[in-house]
């Protein structure tokens, strides 16, 4: 699959202030951080990292790069996103502002269907020079893995091209790693508002075969909820794709619990996402699971909903829990994934422990990748910088850029214009 993985660059940053490691350990468990240390990069992996005290002696030689006291941590991951699309929102913003809601919207044929028909006029260039600074504001936020879903084409060859739109980026050695997420079945299309049954074959029989002969994504996900597919209309899809060899991902429980949570842990799903209305049945299924609760809480503030997700009674259960951004034009448009670790500790009620793990350790867990959001020897050699004199600041000092350093398996992938002034508080 695609995953523009690690070219190897090799490199020695020395001097870090604090080194946090989520490690692979519970979801509520303590961080582990190192003061004054190091990470060494060789071909791309971590080969040691700890005190300075503790520096291999055949690390010398390597290229250096001083951290200055600053903190680091592995590259962020944001496993959900929906970053390739066309024109912007801000006009369905405005009427959000004015007391309309995300669906009422959505039926005047807003929302999705707006993106939708947007996307259809443009070209796959057109979509990859719209599409490439987006993502390269990401690394700006120290995030070096994002999950992209196609789901605004909703006809085979356009979510064909969305997907080689994503192919292409992937490529490209100064964004963040991509995984690419086939989400189909998005919304049912407006001329297939009286056939849904028509629409949900098209998905399988045909999209479906498509996607996995071109090899165009990994997971394939499905937004279950009231207004979107039915629960049984998500099963048939997601089973046709776990036959097709996809990891399988769903939107569930966002507005209406419909069973979706249920159903992607019978199906052994690597994340649901959303949950801002699962019920108690939703939260012992995930409980007992290695099916990741992705928390989106940008997407409940941006929408205004008079709730969050339960990511509290989740963690207690023992759940895995990772935050993402949601990054689209119409429920939550940013990239900065330090804003959702804030939100998931003032919103959702995490500890700024647990929400630092969401967006590393639990956002690689939700894309099945047990080799980054962690710092041990073989993992790759992404890793981000950040200008605060406390991990905590990472959470506490809210809405800001922190962000110095963005290093993607051994090479810096982007850098701070001036490397920035000292610990601004
Ligand atoms: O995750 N829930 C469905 N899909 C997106 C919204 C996409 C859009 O509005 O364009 C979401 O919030
Ligand atoms: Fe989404």
């Amino acid at each position: 699959m695609i995953d523009s993985a690690a070219d190897g660059g090799d490199l020695l940053i020395t001097d870090i202030g604090q080194l946090v490691d989520p490690g692979e350990g519970a979801f509520s468990a303590p961080l582990e951080i190192v003061t004054d240390a190091f990470v060494w990069i060789r071909e791309g992996r971590v080969v040691a990292a700890g005190p300075m005290s503790d520096l291999p002696g055949d690390a010398a030689g390597t290229q250096a790069l001083s951290a200055g006291g600053r903190v680091a941590l592995p590259g962020l991951v944001d496993s959900h996103t929906h970053a390739v699309f066309g024109a912007t929102r801000e006009h369905e913003f405005e009427q959000r502002l004015a007391g309309a809601s995300y669906q009422e919207i959505a039926e005047q044929g807003g929302g999705i269907g707006f993106s939708v028909l947007d996307l259809h006029a443009r070209s796959e260039d057109d979509l990859v020079h719209l599409s490439r600074p987006r993502l390269a504001a990401s690394a700006r936020f120290g995030v070096t893995t994002v999950e992209v879903k196609s789901g605004y084409g909703l006809a085979t060859e356009q979510e064909l091209k969305m997907l080689r739109v994503v192919a292409r980026l992937a490529t490209e050695p100064e964004l963040p790693r991509l995984v690419p997420t086939f989400l189909g079945a998005h919304a049912v299309p407006v001329e297939f508002a009286a056939d849904r049954a028509a629409f949900v074959r098209l998905v399988v029989d045909e999209m479906l075969p498509a996607v996995a002969a071109e090899r165009l994504a990994e997971f394939c996900d499905v937004f279950c909820d009231q207004g979107a597919f039915t629960r049984d209309e998500a099963e048939t899809i997601l089973r046709r794709a776990a036959e097709l060899g996809f990891g399988l991902k769903i939107h569930a429980d966002e507005f209406v619990p419909l069973g979706g949570t249920q159903l992607a842990v019978e199906l052994g799903a690597a994340s649901v996402d959303h949950l801002v209305a699962v019920d108690d049945a939703g939260i012992a299924a995930l409980a007992e699971s290695d099916t990741v609760a992705t928390l989106l809480p940008g997407t409940s503030f941006f929408l205004r909903l008079d709730r969050h997700a339960p990511a509290r009674a989740l963690a207690d259960r023992g759940a895995n829990v990772a935050l993402a951004t949601d990054f689209n034009p119409g429920s939550s448009m940013t990239q900065n994934l330090l804003l959702m670790v804030a939100f998931g500790c003032c919103l959702l009620g995490l500890t700024v422990g647990e929400a630092l793990r969401a967006v590393t350790r639990g956002g690689a867990l939700a894309l099945r990748r047990m080799d980054r959001g962690i710092l041990m020897p073989g993992a790759v050699g992404d890793v981000a910088l950040f200008e605060v004199p406390d991990y905590r600041h990472l959470a506490y000092h809210y809405g800001m850029s922190h962000c110095v350093v963005t290093i993607k398996g051994g090479e810096v992938i982007w850098r701070r214009a001036g490397g920035g002034s000292r610990f601004p508080t």
